[in-house]
């Protein structure tokens, strides 16, 4: 499933599919596409930020530019596109390719699965959070009403392009929110991780080109891993959760960036990992300090009663247990279905 393309310093990671094998290409860049694509009948979705820094790199395609922002993640937007396949005679041997962050990769990805019942697909991940995290694994969705990612299908893209030096025109809290991801998966799975986030913060921060291949490698490697044991979500996957369950209920209440989010929500899982007598108080302080030093916030001034309502509002079914992801140490992740009471308890204490 690993291997090295020595001529353009790239690694490859092939995630096989029930929907087929997606290949994700870390260190290849955007100019390179076209070794990607078929030769005609190519579409390209992509926001008005990516395509105003990079529209000169795009190959010469018909593009449709969506607004910047989760707001694009909408029927409208997709009924749109749909239509615009149709007028450009779209057809089920075409082709789409999604350039952009994770809002670009989760629509592009629904809409080429819906359109005359699927056609094939691919992404430029152009945002950190989109190189780890959203552009891999297949999911993709859009919104309704207020429900994120409630309507969408498992279907892998062919390839992913995880061009690095695009990240050097990333806002600064656009990083951070993927850097999130990045420690999750530390903690979930690598402890080695874990120490060249430590050791290399400033390179990291800098964004230096060698240290953000490692890292996005690291991700991709350890969400392919996940996603191949688990592609439907059945069990293994959900250790992709840690952080989320508290994480999305801040996330409503206060609507902080979701990066931000993960890590108050990260925060707290280790804080209840370490109550429960599993994580030891010196990794619980190290996580704590980790996500301090990239510049995450480690908890809010909402009332955590409040905070909790929200959380058992989103389960819909079983209100007194629910599953969490807790840590027994730092880079092993399991899930314990837990008494919703035992958090609540936690919760006021936090
Ligand atoms: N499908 C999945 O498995 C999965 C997993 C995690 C997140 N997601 C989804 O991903 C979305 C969030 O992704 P995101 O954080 O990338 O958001 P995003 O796509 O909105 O990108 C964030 C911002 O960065 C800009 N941007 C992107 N690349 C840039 C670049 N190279 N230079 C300058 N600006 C750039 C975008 O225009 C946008 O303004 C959410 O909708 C979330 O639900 C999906
Ligand atoms: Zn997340």
């Amino acid at each position: 499933m690993w291997e090295r393309d020595n001529d353009v310093c790239m690694e490859k990671i092939t995630i096989q599919g029930k929907s087929g094998d997606s290949r994700i290409l870390v260190g290849e860049s955007l100019p390179a596409l076209s070794r990607h694509i078929p030769a005609k009948g190519v579409f390209i979705i992509t926001d008005k930020n990516v395509v105003g820094y990079y529209h000169s790199e795009f190959p010469d395609f018909p593009v449709y530019v969506v607004e910047p922002g989760e707001k694009s993640k909408d029927f409208e937007v997709m009924t749109k596109i749909w239509h615009w396949l149709l007028e450009k005679d779209a057809d089920r041997s075409s082709f789409i390719v999604g350039i952009g962050g994770g809002v670009v990769c989760d629509l592009a990805g629904f809409v080429a699965s819906t359109f005359m019942r699927g056609i094939p697909f691919g992404f430029v991940a152009t945002s950190l959070l989109a190189q780890v995290d959203a552009s891999v694994g297949g999911k993709n969705g859009v919104n309704l009403g207020g429900y994120k990612n409630i309507i969408g299908t498992f279907t892998q893209p062919e390839f992913v392009i995880c061009d690095t030096s695009m990240l050097k025109t990333l806002p600064d809290d656009e990083f951070r929110n993927g850097m999130a991801e990045v420690i999750k998966h530390a903690l979930i799975k690598d402890a080695d991780k874990f120490n060249f986030l430590k050791k290399k913060r400033n390179a990291i921060l800098k964004r230096e080109r060698e240290a953000i291949n490692h890292i996005v490698n690291q991700s991709v490697k350890i969400k392919a891993t996940i996603v191949q044991a688990d592609e439907l979500e059945r069990g293994e996957r959900r250790v992709l959760n840690f952080g989320h369950t508290w994480g999305h209920a801040v996330e409503k209440e206060n609507k902080i960036p979701h990066g931000q989010a993960v890590s108050i929500g990260m925060a707290f899982a280790a804080g209840l990992s370490k109550h429960l007598g599993y994580l030891k108080e010196k990794d619980y302080n190290d996580i704590l300090v980790l996500l301090h030093e990239y510049g995450l916030p480690l908890n809010s001034e909402l009332d955590k009663d409040q905070v909790f309502d929200t959380l058992l509002r989103d389960k819909k079914k079983e209100k007194d247990k629910m599953n969490f992801v807790l840590l027994k140490t730092i880079g092993d992740a399991f899930v314990k279905e837990m008494d919703t009471s035992v958090i609540k308890n936690f919760a006021l204490t936090f």
